[in-house]
């Protein structure tokens, strides 16, 4: 078998599918004004075309599989397809799945946690933006700071774990709380994840000064709890991890793809709801592969197609370069 090689010789290992584009969070960094969703239902992948693709991809080395969206959960049934999805990692042929992750904001993971668990989910990350009610509600538009607690707690309970936390972090916002985050990593035994903010707002209001660098994340967290810096590179992940120096648990995890970019070493490739293939976050073409898919091609096509669009990933974003060139899809219609 020969694995998902690009052009820059990245083995691609991490596939991320977003179920759907549509959220019930407005969340100012990525959907602030509920956009009506672009995807037409018919355009929408099913469970059946998804469990097909990713056993292909499977087949080509894929490790790791992440449900995002938009918000995964809204998908009626998820658990359907995650006990789909579940079977590439016990099936008898090589290669298998790993890894299978989920990203929510949590809202109605409670209730649900246990069942997923059930249908095969590996582990979650949970978005959180604020530990302060009246903020949280600022941040998202809705007032659920509380479920995002619990649905920590249900994911502890049903061992979806290591849970990570994403929070994205905006200047002006929630920058004040880094040290009080940090706190809570510890108290609660999660892996934080600081995640610098990207242009990939819908509403467009990203500026450089709004990003909170991982320098000035680091520097705060180590004056009042010293870090260890866990390993020296960060492989094919995107965050720098550290422990706490004094033995706490937790974990403190800083994704820094603007002002520490990680593109070298990037193993994604994204699926969007409408199942298109991003070959990065900030692509500005997509290549259509539920065309490939719906007009009958057959696995090795499928597979040739795959192959093909894997060989013309971005070698890196261009946040940083004068000539930046937008993403073609904000975040909601991506995947985180
Ligand atoms: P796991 O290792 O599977 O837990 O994933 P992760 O550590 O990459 O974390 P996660 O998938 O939760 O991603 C965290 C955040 O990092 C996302 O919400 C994005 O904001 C950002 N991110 C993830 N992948 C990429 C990427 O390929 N490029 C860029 N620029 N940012 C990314
Ligand atoms: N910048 C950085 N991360 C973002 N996310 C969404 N929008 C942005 C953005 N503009 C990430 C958050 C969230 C996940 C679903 O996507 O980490 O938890
Ligand atoms: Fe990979 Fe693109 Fe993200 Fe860079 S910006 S890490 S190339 S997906």
């Amino acid at each position: 078998m020969l694995f998902l090689r690009d052009a820059h010789n990245r083995i691609i290992r991490d596939l991320r599918v977003s179920l759907t584009d549509r959220c019930n969070f407005r969340c100012f960094y990525c959907l602030p004004n509920g956009e009506p969703p672009l995807a037409r239902k018919e355009t929408i992948l099913t469970f059946e075309e998804i469990e097909y693709v990713c056993d292909i991809f499977v087949s080509l080395g894929i490790e790791k599989i992440r449900l995002t969206g938009g918000e995964p959960m809204l998908r009626k049934d998820i658990e359907v397809l995650i006990g789909k999805l579940a079977r590439l990692k016990s099936q008898i042929s090589n290669p298998k799945l790993k890894d299978l992750a989920l990203t929510t904001n949590g809202h109605t993971f409670p209730r649900r946690a246990e069942n997923l668990k059930r249908a095969g989910l590996d582990r979650v990350t949970i978005s959180l933006d604020s530990l302060r009610r009246e903020r949280f509600k600022e941040i998202t538009g809705v007032d659920a700071l509380e479920n995002v607690f619990d649905s920590i707690e249900a994911a502890k309970k049903y061992h979806l774990t290591p849970v990570k936390i994403n929070c994205v972090l905006v200047r002006g916002r929630n920058d004040d709380e880094i040290v009080d985050f940090a706190r809570f990593a510890r108290e609660n035994d999660v892996k934080m994840r600081f995640i610098e903010f990207m242009p990939l707002d819908s509403g467009h209001d990203w500026t450089r000064e709004s990003i909170v660098s991982a320098r000035e994340i680091r520097e705060k967290i180590n004056a009042r709890f010293p870090l260890a810096l866990k390993e020296k590179s960060r492989g094919a992940e995107t965050a720098w991890r550290y422990e706490f120096a004094d033995g706490a648990p937790g974990e403190i995890g800083i994704v820094a793809p603007v002002t520490e970019m990680f593109c070298g070493a990037c193993s994604r490739i994204r699926l969007t709801a409408d199942g298109q293939i991003r070959t990065c976050l900030f692509s500005t073409e997509e290549y259509n592969l539920r065309d490939c898919l719906r007009s009958g091609s057959n696995r090795a096509e499928i597979v040739e197609f795959i192959r093909s669009v894997v060989l013309k990933k971005e070698a890196r974003h261009t946040i940083n370069d004068e000539k930046f060139a937008p993403a073609s899809r904000s975040m909601s219609f991506i995947g985180g």
